[in-house]
């Protein structure tokens, strides 16, 4: 098992796209600050796509320009095109995310085209990122099953892992993107996607819609996974996987990790006070189980 975690705050773009009222650019930018002070040493902060598919993040562009730049900390943006990539590059982000998905169905729902046709897309994105010198990530939606297709083969998703090795992605991120998958299923799906790329680079991104993230990082710790997605406060969902619910909250995350004696760099206590941030600003309940926990235990005074 990894001693050293990484987690990727993905908080900023996959927790807010999906919020109907659009968030400020203050406190976007806000929430990211606090968040680089935390120490996270990767922000997912912005998403440069169709402002008419996802109008909660149109604002990229400004967010990016506002947030200040922790050293130590990179701040992604999703790009699935050239024209999101050279958004990307204007706004001075370090890493470059390329997203496709293991279902045609979803792929088509998600960026309106075929998972060949996505790979084509990617191709001058992942080189014009390589000439850059940005780091590239791919993730794959889908890996545990599609809202519209159900069943996702194993193997349908060790192809796309395979795709994107060749694209030249730094890292990979197998998505849980509506959090159907279990544990034994999850430590097949990182085994066959390790055959493909190296277990090191491979992340976790689970959805927590059936409550199965803990246990799914838990299995995909065991068999040598160490970079995990988290939302702080366990805000979001996704547009296009109607009922989907957030990432599962970086609180709980770091709550299980910590209390396991593996490192992630992070303050625990700084995220939680982020997540009651965010909570507070957009008018949401926080949905992190150990964030309510130690606000409520803060709240009744030293023990
Ligand atoms: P399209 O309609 O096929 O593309 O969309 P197009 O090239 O024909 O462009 C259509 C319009 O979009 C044009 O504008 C373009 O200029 C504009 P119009 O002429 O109609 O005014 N456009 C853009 N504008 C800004 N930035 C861009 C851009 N590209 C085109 N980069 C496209 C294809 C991929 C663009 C579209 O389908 C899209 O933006 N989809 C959004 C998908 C998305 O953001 N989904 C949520 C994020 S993925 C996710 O949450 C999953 C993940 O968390 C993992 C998991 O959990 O599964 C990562
Ligand atoms: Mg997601």
């Amino acid at each position: 098992m990894p001693r050293n975690v990484k987690i990727v705050e993905v908080g900023p773009r996959d927790g807010l796209q999906n919020e109907k009222t659009l968030v400020s650019t203050d406190v976007k930018a806000a929430l990211i600050n606090r968040l680089s002070d935390a120490g996270f040493v990767n922000i997912e902060a912005a998403s440069f796509v169709s402002p008419k598919w996802v109008p909660q993040m149109a604002d990229g562009a400004d967010v990016m320009a506002r947030i200040t730049r922790r050293p130590g900390t990179q701040y992604s943006v999703l790009t699935p095109n050239m024209k999101g990539f050279e958004a990307a590059v204007a706004a001075g982000a370090e890493e470059v995310v390329i997203f496709g998905a293991a279902s045609e169905a979803f792929s088509q729902r998600n960026i309106n085209c075929a998972i060949a046709e996505s790979i084509a897309r990617f191709e001058p994105v992942a080189a014009a990122a390589k000439e850059a010198g940005l780091r590239l990530r791919g993730s794959i939606s889908c890996s545990l099953g599609c809202p519209y297709q159900g069943e996702v083969p194993v193997h349908s998703v060790a192809d796309v892992v395979r795709r994107m090795r060749e694209l030249g992605c730094d890292e990979i991120d197998i998505a849980d993107t509506i959090g159907v998958g279990t544990p034994v299923k999850v430590q097949e799906v990182m085994r066959a996607a390790a055959a493909e790329f190296p277990i090191e680079r491979l992340s976790g991104h689970f959805h927590d819609t059936y409550g199965q993230a803990l246990p799914n990082i838990l299995a995909s710790l065991e068999v040598g996974v160490g970079i995990f997605h988290a939302s702080v406060a366990g805000l979001g969902g996704c547009p296009y996987a109607k009922g989907a619910t957030g990432n599962v909250a970086t609180e709980d995350v770091l709550y299980m990790l910590h209390g396991m004696g593996l490192y992630t760099g992070i303050d625990l206590d700084d995220v939680v006070r982020a997540g009651d941030l965010i909570s507070q600003a957009i008018g949401r309940s926080n949905n992190s189980r150990v964030g309510k926990a130690l606000l409520t235990k803060w709240a009744s005074g030293p023990n």
